[in-house]
């Protein structure tokens, strides 16, 4: 391993692909250090959902190289990824609403000590120590969020993608999401994050990609792409 590469905890090098012969995604590079929020930006069918399913291992042909941790994981199953620390919460269909919210943290592969560890990941998600014994499906849409959240990070994943977390919510709860991806690097987490509302990312992240038909055209710390006039015409809106 090059020194340059130190201190990336996953890195993704020209990385291209798609769902059939055609390239979705053209030769995306993409680097996550330990303890940072990195947001991907970009207009609708850029080609970020495509990405994310690449670099999960869900993306029917993908060529390039993804590392994380130094070890390169482009040839693994997403099971396999997912026991080497990448953590996914998708969109919709993230809790099973028919267990409890205790029987939702209990079930999740690969977890040593299950009760010991859903009782450390509990202490950041006090709301749901009150519904720990009710079905899902009766939990209000911040609290659905947060149990997908506290699934995920019960096999104390490296990393957490997510791919667009506020799209479904109330405009009240986006606030409250965006807190929760906020203490992530305090738990060891680092995070992936898609998102439309990319200027309320960009303000939790420390670095930004903006992706554009399948190619990164812009990249660099948040703070400066926030700051950067035609980036926001282009593509930041009005979020
Ligand atoms: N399952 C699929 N099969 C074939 N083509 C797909 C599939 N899913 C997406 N695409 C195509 O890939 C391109 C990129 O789509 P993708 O969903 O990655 O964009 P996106 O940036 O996530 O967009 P959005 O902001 O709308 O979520 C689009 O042209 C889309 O039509
Ligand atoms: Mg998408």
């Amino acid at each position: 391993m090059s020194s340059l590469q130190q201190g990336n905890l996953l890195e993704l090098k020209q990385l291209r692909g798609g769902y059939s012969e055609v390239d979705i995604i053209h030769g995306i590079d993409l680097r996550v250090k330990a303890g940072e929020i990195v947001t991907i930006a970009g207009t609708n069918g850029a080609g970020k959902s495509t990405l994310v399913k690449a670099l999960l291992g869900l993306l029917p042909r993908v060529h390039g190289e993804i590392t994380l941790d130094g070890k390169a994981i482009t040839k693994l199953s997403a099971e396999d990824r997912f026991d080497a620390g990448l953590a996914y919460v998708p969109q919709v269909a993230n809790v099973f609403p028919s267990l409890t919210v205790k029987e939702n943290l209990l079930v999740v592969r690969g977890v040593r000590k299950l009760r010991q560890r859903m009782d450390e990941v509990l202490v950041d998600f006090p709301a749901l120590v009150e519904r720990l014994s009710q079905h899902a499906s009766n939990l209000s849409g911040g609290e659905r969020q947060q149990l997908a959240f506290a699934r995920a990070l019960m096999p104390s994943p490296r990393i957490m993608v997510l791919d667009e977390p506020t799209a479904a919510l109330a405009p009240s709860l986006v606030g409250k999401v965006f807190e929760m991806v906020q203490k992530l690097p305090s738990q060891g987490v680092a995070v992936l994050m898609v998102e439309q509302r990319a200027r309320q990312a960009l303000q939790i992240s420390q670095h930004g990609y903006i992706l554009d038909q399948g190619r990164s055209v812009l990249d660099g710390n948040a703070q400066e792409l926030l700051n950067d006039e035609r980036m926001a015409q282009l593509y930041l809106g009005n979020h």
